[in-house]
C-alpha cells in the first residue's frame, strides 16, 4: 500500500493559510501556490536515492553523495495543476513536463480527459502528478489510470496536491493502491463536489476566471 502524508510543515501551512483567504488575489495566489509547491516538493523528494561519488574540492577529495535514482517527471493535471509547475522545476529544474487535461462535468462531477502528453521516456520516470485539489478523486484516478495505460508502474507515481478531502483520498487510494498521495491539507469533508473549508475553485483563482 502505497503512503498518505500530510505535510505540514509550518511555512506549507502558513502558506496554505495565505491561499485560503477569500481576499487572497490572483496574483498572490498563484505565487503562493507555487511556493508551496517548492516546499512540498522539497518533502516528496526526501526518499530520492542517492549513490557515493568522489568530487576533488580545491583541498581534496570528498566522499560524497549524487541523485542516482530515476529522472523525474512533472505532470500537472491541467488547468489548476499548471500553478504548481515552476514551483517544482524550482527545486529540480531538470524534470520535464507532460500534461494531462481533465475537466470535472460541472453537473455530475465525472471528470473527462481532453488532452494527454507526456515525455516519451515517461515509463522510465519518477512521476509527480501534480493537482492543487484532490476533491471526490475522479480526476486524479483518470489521470493515474492515463500514465499506467502507458506503461508507467504506479510506484513510480506520487500524487502532490494542497487541499484533500477524505473521500477523495479514500477513492484515490482504493483505485490506486500502490500510488504515494502527498497532500498539504487534508480538510473535513466534500459538499456538491468542493471541498469545505478548502479554498475555491483553484483553477479560477490562479487564472482569475469565473
Ligand atoms: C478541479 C481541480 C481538480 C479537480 C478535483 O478541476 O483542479 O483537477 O477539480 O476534483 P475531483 O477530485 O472531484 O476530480 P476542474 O475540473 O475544476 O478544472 P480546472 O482545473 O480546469 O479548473
Amino acid at each position: 500500500m502505497g503512503k498518505f502524508e500530510v505535510m505540514n510543515h509550518p511555512l506549507i501551512q502558513h502558506k496554505l493559510t495565505i491561499i485560503r483567504d477569500k481576499n487572497c488575489g490572483t496574483r498572490e495566489f498563484r505565487e503562493v501556490v507555487n511556493e508551496i509547491a517548492t516546499l512540498l516538493a522539497f518533502e516528496v523528494s526526501r526518499d530520492m536515492p542517492l549513490e557515493d561519488v568522489d568530487v576533488e574540492t580545491p583541498e581534496g577529495t570528498a566522499h560524497a553523495k549524487q541523485l542516482s535514482g530515476k529522472k523525474v517527471a512533472v505532470v500537472p493535471i491541467l488547468r489548476a495543476g499548471m500553478g504548481m509547475v515552476d514551483g517544482i522545476l524550482d527545486l529540480i529544474p531538470a524534470a520535464k513536463v507532460g500534461h494531462i487535461g481533465m475537466y470535472r462535468d460541472e453537473k455530475t462531477f465525472e471528470p473527462h480527459e481532453y488532452f494527454v502528453k507526456l515525455p516519451n521516456d515517461i515509463n522510465k520516470r519518477q512521476i509527480f502528478v501534480v493537482d492543487p485539489m484532490l476533491a471526490t478523486g475522479g480526476s486524479a484516478i483518470m489521470a493515474i489510470d492515463a500514465l499506467v495505460k502507458r506503461g508507467v508502474d504506479e510506484s513510480n507515481i506520487k500524487f502532490v496536491c494542497l487541499v484533500a478531502a477524505p473521500e477523495g483520498v479514500k477513492n484515490l487510494r482504493k483505485a490506486h493502491p500502490g500510488l504515494d498521495i502527498f497532500a498539504a491539507a487534508l480538510d473535513d469533508h466534500l459538499e456538491n463536489g468542493y471541498i469545505v473549508p478548502g479554498l475555491g475553485d483553484a483553477g479560477d483563482r490562479l487564472f482569475g476566471t469565473k
